[in-house]
């Protein structure tokens, strides 16, 4: 795919991210203390980062899953249309489930995943994004945990890509168009 040209900018440290991550699993580990074992869902691609450090802070029995959901369209805005393009290997009926994604923005890909996942009966469901961006927010869906409300400005980094780069920054950044 081609980009303008565009330069990054740090908007979190990698430290922040680390700190934040790690209070967000105490608040986890101490709501799930009495969960058999929870399953953790992983929105593919840009949870993965998110999702490894998050797990290994938890203080509890986990099982991990993933799921990639994709919009259709260009690569910066929403379709508000959503596709799975990889589904769950487990069975998550009767279970209490905690689905990951990275960035809450219009909301219709976590609210076309949990619709999906809602029909398999879970226990409960709860969602922990990384990233919200309470601003562009289009529908009703809210997650539970949220480590970050940012402001409407794309960003890369920490396991999140613009046209697939940047996912292997450590720290999150906002692009900013140069060209
Ligand atoms: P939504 O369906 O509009 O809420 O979009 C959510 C998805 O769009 C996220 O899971 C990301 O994959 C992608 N996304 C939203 N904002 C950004 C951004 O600033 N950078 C990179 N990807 C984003
Ligand atoms: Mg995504």
């Amino acid at each position: 795919m081609t980009t303008k040209p565009y330069t990054v900018d740090e908007l979190i440290s990698a430290k922040a991210i680390a700190a934040r991550v790690e209070a967000l699993a105490k608040e986890i580990s101490s709501h799930y203390a009495d969960t058999d074992k929870l399953v953790v869902v992983g929105l593919l691609r840009g949870s993965f980062i998110f999702i490894a450090d998050l797990v290994r802070e938890l203080d509890l029995p986990v099982e991990v899953d993933f799921m990639e959901a994709s919009s259709y369209g260009n690569s910066t805005e929403s379709s508000r249309e959503v596709r799975i393009l990889k589904d769950l290997r487990g069975e998550i009926a009767g279970r209490d489930v905690l689905v990951v994604e990275d960035i809450v923005d219009t909301g219709y890909t976590l609210k076309h995943v949990l619709e999906i996942l809602e029909t398999r009966h879970p226990r409960r469901m709860e969602v922990c994004a990384l990233l919200n961006k309470p601003s562009r927010r289009e529908t009703d869906v809210t997650a539970r945990w949220v480590g970050f409300d940012i402001p409407d400005k794309f960003v890369v980094g920490y396991g999140i890509d613009y046209a697939q780069r940047n996912r292997n920054l450590p720290h999150i950044a906002a692009v900013r168009f140069t060209g």
